[in-house]
Protein backbone atom coordinates (compact mmCIF):
# COMPACT_ATOMS: atom_id res chain seq x y z
CA UNK A 1 0.00 0.00 0.00
CA UNK A 2 1.22 3.40 -0.77
CA UNK A 3 1.93 5.85 2.38
CA UNK A 4 -0.60 8.00 0.79
CA UNK A 5 -3.38 5.53 1.07
CA UNK A 6 -2.15 4.33 4.39
CA UNK A 7 -2.30 7.73 5.48
CA UNK A 8 -5.90 8.09 3.52
CA UNK A 9 -7.37 5.02 5.31
CA UNK A 10 -5.54 6.46 8.76
CA UNK A 11 -7.37 9.58 8.13
CA UNK A 12 -10.65 7.49 7.20
CA UNK A 13 -10.78 5.95 10.74
CA UNK A 14 -13.31 5.83 13.77
CA UNK A 15 -13.17 9.86 14.52
CA UNK A 16 -13.25 10.76 10.79
CA UNK A 17 -16.68 8.22 10.16
CA UNK A 18 -18.02 9.71 13.04
CA UNK A 19 -17.78 12.78 11.87
CA UNK A 20 -19.55 11.87 8.74
CA UNK A 21 -22.57 10.79 10.28
CA UNK A 22 -22.57 9.65 14.11
CA UNK A 23 -21.18 6.77 13.49
CA UNK A 24 -20.16 4.87 16.47
CA UNK A 25 -17.77 2.44 15.79
CA UNK A 26 -17.77 0.54 19.84
CA UNK A 27 -19.89 -2.51 19.76
CA UNK A 28 -23.28 -2.67 20.92
CA UNK A 29 -23.25 -2.81 25.43
CA UNK A 30 -23.77 -5.92 26.48
CA UNK A 31 -26.49 -6.58 28.66
CA UNK A 32 -25.89 -6.48 32.11
CA UNK A 33 -25.92 -9.40 33.37
CA UNK A 34 -26.44 -9.70 37.61
CA UNK A 35 -23.48 -10.20 39.77
CA UNK A 36 -22.51 -13.72 40.50
CA UNK A 37 -23.70 -15.47 43.52
CA UNK A 38 -22.55 -18.99 44.18
CA UNK A 39 -25.53 -19.09 46.32
CA UNK A 40 -27.89 -18.50 43.30
CA UNK A 41 -25.54 -19.42 40.28
CA UNK A 42 -29.06 -20.95 38.39
CA UNK A 43 -30.68 -17.09 38.03
CA UNK A 44 -27.02 -15.76 36.43
CA UNK A 45 -26.80 -18.64 33.95
CA UNK A 46 -29.96 -18.49 33.20
CA UNK A 47 -29.51 -14.46 32.32
CA UNK A 48 -26.39 -15.62 30.13
CA UNK A 49 -28.91 -18.22 28.68
CA UNK A 50 -31.06 -14.76 27.76
CA UNK A 51 -28.59 -13.38 25.80
CA UNK A 52 -29.40 -15.96 23.21
CA UNK A 53 -31.61 -15.93 19.84
CA UNK A 54 -30.86 -19.97 19.88
CA UNK A 55 -34.00 -21.74 20.43
CA UNK A 56 -34.87 -23.58 22.78
CA UNK A 57 -35.39 -26.54 20.72
CA UNK A 58 -33.84 -28.39 20.01
CA UNK A 59 -31.48 -28.52 22.94
CA UNK A 60 -27.93 -27.17 21.18
CA UNK A 61 -24.79 -29.49 22.49
CA UNK A 62 -22.64 -28.69 19.12
CA UNK A 63 -20.75 -25.88 20.09
CA UNK A 64 -17.48 -27.74 19.52
CA UNK A 65 -19.07 -27.46 16.01
CA UNK A 66 -20.41 -24.26 15.34
CA UNK A 67 -21.19 -21.56 18.83
CA UNK A 68 -24.56 -19.72 18.58
CA UNK A 69 -23.99 -16.37 18.62
CA UNK A 70 -25.98 -14.05 21.35
CA UNK A 71 -27.70 -10.81 20.96
CA UNK A 72 -25.10 -8.06 21.58
CA UNK A 73 -22.71 -9.73 19.00
CA UNK A 74 -25.86 -9.91 16.47
CA UNK A 75 -26.81 -6.32 17.20
CA UNK A 76 -23.13 -5.41 16.81
CA UNK A 77 -22.48 -7.15 13.27
CA UNK A 78 -25.92 -5.45 12.52
CA UNK A 79 -25.66 -1.73 13.85
CA UNK A 80 -21.89 -2.14 11.90
CA UNK A 81 -22.96 -3.32 8.90
CA UNK A 82 -25.82 -0.71 8.37
CA UNK A 83 -23.39 2.24 9.61
CA UNK A 84 -20.46 1.03 7.07
CA UNK A 85 -23.06 0.74 3.97
CA UNK A 86 -24.55 4.37 5.13
CA UNK A 87 -21.17 5.77 4.05
CA UNK A 88 -19.74 2.68 1.54
CA UNK A 89 -16.97 2.50 3.55
CA UNK A 90 -14.50 -0.64 4.68
CA UNK A 91 -14.58 0.30 8.36
CA UNK A 92 -10.71 -0.84 8.18
CA UNK A 93 -10.17 1.21 11.16
CA UNK A 94 -12.35 -0.96 13.36
CA UNK A 95 -10.09 -3.61 13.30
CA UNK A 96 -7.52 -2.14 15.54
CA UNK A 97 -9.77 -1.47 18.34
CA UNK A 98 -10.82 -5.25 18.11
CA UNK A 99 -7.33 -6.28 18.05
CA UNK A 100 -6.21 -4.91 21.41
CA UNK A 101 -9.61 -6.89 22.91
CA UNK A 102 -8.62 -10.04 21.37
CA UNK A 103 -5.00 -9.54 21.74
CA UNK A 104 -5.81 -8.87 25.70
CA UNK A 105 -7.90 -11.52 26.18
CA UNK A 106 -5.42 -14.15 24.69
CA UNK A 107 -2.77 -12.95 26.73
CA UNK A 108 -0.62 -11.73 23.18
CA UNK A 109 0.38 -8.83 22.00
CA UNK A 110 -1.35 -6.33 19.64
CA UNK A 111 0.91 -6.63 17.05
CA UNK A 112 0.59 -10.77 17.75
CA UNK A 113 -2.65 -11.02 16.71
CA UNK A 114 -3.59 -11.60 13.13
CA UNK A 115 -7.34 -11.72 11.76
CA UNK A 116 -8.22 -15.21 10.10
CA UNK A 117 -11.54 -16.75 8.35
CA UNK A 118 -11.24 -19.72 10.70
CA UNK A 119 -8.65 -21.93 12.61
CA UNK A 120 -8.22 -23.40 9.20
CA UNK A 121 -6.63 -20.28 7.70
CA UNK A 122 -4.69 -20.12 10.78
CA UNK A 123 -3.23 -23.38 10.14
CA UNK A 124 -2.65 -23.35 6.76
CA UNK A 125 -0.56 -19.66 7.06
CA UNK A 126 1.51 -21.67 9.28
CA UNK A 127 1.91 -25.31 7.50
CA UNK A 128 2.66 -23.04 4.22
CA UNK A 129 4.99 -20.11 5.81
CA UNK A 130 7.06 -22.12 7.09
CA UNK A 131 10.62 -22.92 5.35
CA UNK A 132 10.35 -26.44 5.60
CA UNK A 133 11.87 -28.78 2.38
CA UNK A 134 11.94 -31.96 1.30
CA UNK A 135 12.01 -34.73 4.19
CA UNK A 136 11.85 -32.00 6.80
CA UNK A 137 9.15 -33.87 9.24
CA UNK A 138 6.13 -32.54 10.94
CA UNK A 139 4.48 -34.78 13.81
CA UNK A 140 0.68 -34.23 14.83
CA UNK A 141 -2.16 -36.26 16.16
CA UNK A 142 -3.68 -38.51 14.59
CA UNK A 143 -7.06 -36.85 15.87
CA UNK A 144 -6.45 -33.73 14.18
CA UNK A 145 -9.33 -32.13 12.48
CA UNK A 146 -9.25 -31.64 8.76
CA UNK A 147 -8.46 -27.91 9.17
CA UNK A 148 -5.47 -28.98 11.14
CA UNK A 149 -4.07 -32.52 9.27
CA UNK A 150 -5.03 -30.96 5.76
CA UNK A 151 -2.58 -27.88 5.50
CA UNK A 152 0.14 -30.42 6.39
CA UNK A 153 -0.75 -33.56 4.13
CA UNK A 154 -1.01 -30.87 1.42
CA UNK A 155 2.90 -29.49 1.97
CA UNK A 156 3.77 -33.54 1.97
CA UNK A 157 2.39 -33.04 -1.94
CA UNK A 158 3.64 -29.24 -2.58
CA UNK A 159 7.17 -29.67 -0.91
CA UNK A 160 7.53 -33.62 0.15
CA UNK A 161 7.16 -32.69 3.46
CA UNK A 162 6.82 -35.64 6.30
CA UNK A 163 3.95 -36.09 8.01
CA UNK A 164 4.77 -38.42 11.47
CA UNK A 165 1.23 -38.98 13.66
CA UNK A 166 0.68 -40.48 17.09
CA UNK A 167 -2.45 -41.50 18.32
CA UNK A 168 -3.58 -39.22 21.25
CA UNK A 169 -3.31 -41.10 24.49
CA UNK A 170 -5.99 -41.01 27.22
CA UNK A 171 -4.58 -42.15 30.17
CA UNK A 172 -2.29 -39.09 31.00
CA UNK A 173 -0.56 -36.13 29.89
CA UNK A 174 2.99 -37.70 30.53
CA UNK A 175 2.18 -40.58 28.00
CA UNK A 176 0.92 -37.60 25.11
CA UNK A 177 4.78 -35.99 25.45
CA UNK A 178 6.45 -39.47 25.35
CA UNK A 179 4.12 -40.37 22.55
CA UNK A 180 5.67 -37.08 20.26
CA UNK A 181 8.92 -37.53 22.07
CA UNK A 182 9.41 -40.92 20.05
CA UNK A 183 8.73 -39.63 16.95
CA UNK A 184 11.26 -36.87 17.21
CA UNK A 185 14.32 -37.44 14.69
CA UNK A 186 16.93 -34.53 13.44
CA UNK A 187 14.61 -33.70 10.27
CA UNK A 188 11.73 -32.59 12.98
CA UNK A 189 10.81 -29.22 12.18
CA UNK A 190 7.36 -28.96 13.35
CA UNK A 191 5.49 -30.03 16.18
CA UNK A 192 1.71 -29.36 16.32
CA UNK A 193 -1.33 -30.52 18.70
CA UNK A 194 -4.84 -29.80 18.58
CA UNK A 195 -5.37 -27.88 22.45
CA UNK A 196 -8.63 -29.80 23.00
CA UNK A 197 -9.28 -32.32 20.56
CA UNK A 198 -12.62 -32.26 18.45
CA UNK A 199 -13.13 -35.69 18.95
CA UNK A 200 -12.94 -36.85 22.53
CA UNK A 201 -12.58 -33.41 24.27
CA UNK A 202 -8.59 -34.77 25.14
CA UNK A 203 -7.02 -32.16 26.33
CA UNK A 204 -3.09 -31.77 25.58
CA UNK A 205 -0.49 -30.77 27.74
CA UNK A 206 0.44 -27.50 25.79
CA UNK A 207 3.02 -26.23 28.05
CA UNK A 208 5.00 -29.12 28.61
CA UNK A 209 5.01 -29.72 24.78
CA UNK A 210 5.90 -26.07 23.91
CA UNK A 211 8.98 -26.82 26.57
CA UNK A 212 10.21 -29.80 25.06
CA UNK A 213 9.73 -28.24 21.64
CA UNK A 214 11.80 -24.90 22.22
CA UNK A 215 14.46 -27.12 23.82
CA UNK A 216 14.96 -29.32 20.25
CA UNK A 217 14.52 -26.24 18.26
CA UNK A 218 11.01 -27.58 16.77
CA UNK A 219 8.18 -24.97 16.11
CA UNK A 220 5.36 -25.66 18.17
CA UNK A 221 2.17 -24.45 16.66
CA UNK A 222 -1.65 -24.85 17.95
CA UNK A 223 -4.70 -25.51 16.43
CA UNK A 224 -7.14 -24.03 19.60
CA UNK A 225 -10.14 -24.37 17.48
CA UNK A 226 -11.86 -26.49 20.80
CA UNK A 227 -9.79 -24.12 23.52
CA UNK A 228 -10.66 -20.82 22.75
CA UNK A 229 -13.44 -19.76 24.42
CA UNK A 230 -13.92 -23.07 26.88
CA UNK A 231 -11.23 -22.60 28.46
CA UNK A 232 -8.81 -19.87 29.60
CA UNK A 233 -5.83 -19.24 27.28
CA UNK A 234 -3.17 -17.50 28.03
CA UNK A 235 -0.61 -17.71 24.47
CA UNK A 236 2.76 -15.92 26.57
CA UNK A 237 2.58 -19.02 29.65
CA UNK A 238 1.75 -21.52 27.06
CA UNK A 239 4.80 -20.75 25.20
CA UNK A 240 3.63 -22.06 21.70
CA UNK A 241 5.52 -20.66 18.89
CA UNK A 242 2.24 -20.13 17.26
CA UNK A 243 -1.75 -20.90 17.92
CA UNK A 244 -4.65 -20.19 15.61
CA UNK A 245 -8.85 -20.57 16.70
CA UNK A 246 -11.90 -19.83 15.29
CA UNK A 247 -14.29 -17.18 16.60
CA UNK A 248 -17.32 -18.88 16.05
CA UNK A 249 -17.05 -21.96 18.02
CA UNK A 250 -16.87 -21.79 22.14
CA UNK A 251 -16.04 -17.80 21.60
CA UNK A 252 -19.39 -17.11 20.07
CA UNK A 253 -18.15 -14.89 17.15
CA UNK A 254 -19.23 -14.50 13.92
CA UNK A 255 -19.17 -17.07 10.92
CA UNK A 256 -15.98 -16.69 9.43
CA UNK A 257 -14.01 -14.95 12.42
CA UNK A 258 -10.24 -16.41 13.69
CA UNK A 259 -7.14 -15.40 14.85
CA UNK A 260 -3.44 -16.55 14.32
CA UNK A 261 -1.11 -15.38 17.13
CA UNK A 262 2.68 -15.42 15.80
CA UNK A 263 5.11 -15.02 18.80
CA UNK A 264 6.99 -11.37 17.94
CA UNK A 265 9.94 -12.47 17.88
CA UNK A 266 9.04 -15.71 15.44
CA UNK A 267 6.82 -13.10 13.08
CA UNK A 268 10.04 -13.54 10.34
CA UNK A 269 9.61 -17.30 10.16
CA UNK A 270 6.81 -17.25 8.72
CA UNK A 271 6.62 -16.30 4.90
CA UNK A 272 3.49 -14.19 4.44
CA UNK A 273 1.81 -16.31 1.20
CA UNK A 274 -1.37 -14.46 0.62
CA UNK A 275 -0.38 -10.79 0.58
CA UNK A 276 -1.43 -7.12 -0.51
CA UNK A 277 -2.99 -4.06 0.48
CA UNK A 278 -2.74 -3.37 4.50
CA UNK A 279 0.39 -6.70 4.54
CA UNK A 280 3.35 -3.43 3.91
CA UNK A 281 4.13 -0.56 2.48
CA UNK A 282 5.32 0.27 -1.04
CA UNK A 283 5.38 4.29 -2.08
CA UNK A 284 5.26 3.34 -5.50
CA UNK A 285 6.05 0.73 -8.27
CA UNK A 286 8.94 -0.42 -9.18
CA UNK A 287 10.10 -1.30 -5.96
CA UNK A 288 10.41 -3.71 -3.01
CA UNK A 289 7.84 -4.25 -0.58
CA UNK A 290 8.63 -3.24 2.94
CA UNK A 291 6.62 -6.38 5.05
CA UNK A 292 4.68 -4.53 7.94
CA UNK A 293 6.14 -5.73 11.39
CA UNK A 294 2.96 -7.02 12.58
CA UNK A 295 1.44 -10.46 12.36
CA UNK A 296 -1.28 -8.54 10.56
CA UNK A 297 0.82 -8.89 7.11
CA UNK A 298 -1.17 -11.68 6.28
CA UNK A 299 -4.14 -9.70 6.43
CA UNK A 300 -4.75 -8.24 3.26
CA UNK A 301 -6.95 -7.06 1.19
CA UNK A 302 -10.83 -6.02 2.28
CA UNK A 303 -12.47 -7.33 5.22
CA UNK A 304 -15.44 -7.86 6.79
CA UNK A 305 -14.91 -5.04 9.41
CA UNK A 306 -18.40 -5.98 10.83
CA UNK A 307 -17.65 -9.36 11.62
CA UNK A 308 -14.22 -8.11 13.39
CA UNK A 309 -16.34 -6.00 15.94
CA UNK A 310 -18.45 -8.79 16.43
CA UNK A 311 -15.60 -11.26 17.27
CA UNK A 312 -14.87 -8.26 19.59
CA UNK A 313 -18.02 -7.80 21.02
CA UNK A 314 -18.21 -11.75 21.73
CA UNK A 315 -14.84 -11.76 23.91
CA UNK A 316 -16.53 -8.86 25.52
CA UNK A 317 -19.58 -11.01 26.69
CA UNK A 318 -16.95 -13.77 27.27
CA UNK A 319 -15.18 -11.09 29.74
CA UNK A 320 -18.35 -9.78 31.78
CA UNK A 321 -19.39 -13.96 32.26
CA UNK A 322 -15.62 -14.94 33.49
CA UNK A 323 -13.05 -16.85 31.63
CA UNK A 324 -12.77 -19.02 34.65
CA UNK A 325 -16.22 -19.20 35.23
CA UNK A 326 -17.20 -20.65 31.82
CA UNK A 327 -14.38 -23.03 32.42
CA UNK A 328 -15.99 -24.25 34.99
CA UNK A 329 -19.42 -24.30 34.11
CA UNK A 330 -18.60 -26.36 30.91
CA UNK A 331 -17.25 -28.87 32.80
CA UNK A 332 -19.17 -29.10 35.78
CA UNK A 333 -21.91 -30.13 32.96
CA UNK A 334 -19.38 -32.44 31.19
CA UNK A 335 -18.31 -34.04 34.66
CA UNK A 336 -22.17 -34.67 35.13
CA UNK A 337 -22.14 -36.53 32.00
CA UNK A 338 -19.33 -38.14 31.91
CA UNK A 339 -19.83 -39.91 35.39
CA UNK A 340 -23.69 -40.20 34.82
CA UNK A 341 -23.52 -42.00 31.28
CA UNK A 342 -20.31 -44.23 32.36
CA UNK A 343 -23.06 -46.22 34.20
CA UNK A 344 -25.09 -47.27 31.47
CA UNK A 345 -24.63 -50.65 30.14
CA UNK A 346 -23.84 -50.32 26.22
CA UNK A 347 -22.04 -46.80 26.34
CA UNK A 348 -18.34 -46.37 26.53
CA UNK A 349 -17.21 -43.23 27.30
CA UNK A 350 -14.52 -41.86 25.25
CA UNK A 351 -13.27 -38.94 26.52
CA UNK A 352 -10.68 -39.64 28.98
CA UNK A 353 -11.30 -39.68 32.93
CA UNK A 354 -8.33 -37.54 34.16
CA UNK A 355 -8.69 -33.74 35.44
CA UNK A 356 -6.28 -32.53 33.47
CA UNK A 357 -7.12 -34.43 30.20
CA UNK A 358 -10.78 -33.08 29.56
CA UNK A 359 -12.68 -29.71 30.06
CA UNK A 360 -16.18 -29.16 28.07
CA UNK A 361 -16.66 -32.36 25.62
CA UNK A 362 -18.41 -35.44 26.59
CA UNK A 363 -18.07 -38.37 23.87
CA UNK A 364 -19.77 -41.54 23.77
CA UNK A 365 -20.10 -44.46 22.23
CA UNK A 366 -22.87 -47.05 21.43
CA UNK A 367 -22.12 -50.53 21.56
CA UNK A 368 -24.54 -51.32 18.77
CA UNK A 369 -25.35 -48.16 17.03
CA UNK A 370 -23.06 -46.28 14.66
CA UNK A 371 -22.23 -42.42 14.70
CA UNK A 372 -25.11 -41.48 12.40
CA UNK A 373 -27.27 -43.92 14.06
CA UNK A 374 -27.10 -42.81 17.10
CA UNK A 375 -26.79 -39.12 16.40
CA UNK A 376 -29.95 -39.38 14.39
CA UNK A 377 -32.03 -40.88 17.32
CA UNK A 378 -30.67 -38.13 20.11
CA UNK A 379 -32.06 -35.78 17.97
CA UNK A 380 -35.03 -37.42 16.69
CA UNK A 381 -36.38 -38.77 19.32
CA UNK A 382 -35.31 -36.36 22.31
CA UNK A 383 -34.82 -33.19 20.41
CA UNK A 384 -30.39 -33.25 21.29
CA UNK A 385 -28.72 -31.23 19.08
CA UNK A 386 -25.28 -33.18 19.22
CA UNK A 387 -22.32 -33.77 16.50
CA UNK A 388 -21.81 -37.59 14.80
CA UNK A 389 -18.25 -38.32 15.55
CA UNK A 390 -16.99 -40.43 12.90
CA UNK A 391 -13.25 -39.32 12.37
CA UNK A 392 -10.96 -42.37 12.98
CA UNK A 393 -13.81 -44.76 13.05
CA UNK A 394 -14.44 -43.43 16.31
CA UNK A 395 -18.49 -44.33 15.52
CA UNK A 396 -19.36 -42.09 18.28
CA UNK A 397 -21.09 -38.98 19.35
CA UNK A 398 -20.13 -35.56 20.95
CA UNK A 399 -21.83 -33.34 23.47
CA UNK A 400 -20.72 -30.05 24.02
CA UNK A 401 -21.52 -28.26 27.13
CA UNK A 402 -21.69 -24.58 27.07
CA UNK A 403 -22.68 -21.18 28.91
CA UNK A 404 -26.11 -21.56 27.63
CA UNK A 405 -26.26 -25.30 29.01
CA UNK A 406 -28.08 -25.95 31.94
CA UNK A 407 -28.04 -29.04 33.85
CA UNK A 408 -31.85 -29.58 32.75
CA UNK A 409 -30.13 -30.01 29.61
CA UNK A 410 -27.60 -32.75 31.03
CA UNK A 411 -30.64 -34.45 32.44
CA UNK A 412 -32.39 -34.88 29.07
CA UNK A 413 -28.95 -35.96 27.74
CA UNK A 414 -28.83 -38.48 30.58
CA UNK A 415 -32.64 -39.57 30.14
CA UNK A 416 -32.46 -39.82 26.05
CA UNK A 417 -28.71 -41.96 26.26
CA UNK A 418 -30.29 -44.55 29.05
CA UNK A 419 -33.34 -45.20 26.41
CA UNK A 420 -30.77 -45.27 23.35
CA UNK A 421 -28.84 -47.87 25.42
CA UNK A 422 -32.27 -49.85 25.76
CA UNK A 423 -33.94 -48.93 22.36
CA UNK A 424 -30.97 -49.24 19.52
C1 LIG B 1 -9.47 -28.86 16.31
C2 LIG B 1 -10.14 -28.18 15.15
N1 LIG B 1 -9.38 -27.55 14.24
C3 LIG B 1 -9.92 -26.90 13.20
C4 LIG B 1 -11.28 -26.88 13.00
C5 LIG B 1 -11.84 -26.16 11.84
O1 LIG B 1 -12.37 -24.97 12.28
P1 LIG B 1 -12.74 -23.82 11.22
O2 LIG B 1 -13.91 -24.32 10.47
O3 LIG B 1 -13.01 -22.64 12.07
O4 LIG B 1 -11.56 -23.63 10.36
C6 LIG B 1 -12.11 -27.54 13.93
C7 LIG B 1 -13.57 -27.54 13.73
O5 LIG B 1 -14.31 -28.25 14.35
C8 LIG B 1 -11.53 -28.20 15.02
O6 LIG B 1 -12.26 -28.84 15.93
Amino acid sequence: MSVDRRTFLQGLGAGALGALAGFTPAAAAVRPLPAFDAANADAFWRAVRAQYPLLDDPIYLNTGGLGPISQPVLDTVDATTRQLQQHSETGHSLLEPARAVLAHFIGALPEEVCFVRNATEGNSLIASGLALAAGDEVIFETHAHPGGSFPWLNQAKLRGVTVRLFEPDTTSAEANLARISGLVTPRTKVIQVSHITCTTGLVFPVEAIAEFARARGVWFHVDGAQAAGMIPVDVHALGCDSYAFSGHKWLGGPHETGVLYLRRDRLEAVAPTGIGAYSGELPQLPGEIKYSGAASRHEYGTRNAALIAGFAAAVRLQESIGRERIAAHGRKLATLLLNELGKITGIEVLTPRGDDLRASITTIRHARADARKFFGYLLEKHRLRCRPVTEQELGAVRISTHVFNSRADTERVITAVRAAARDL
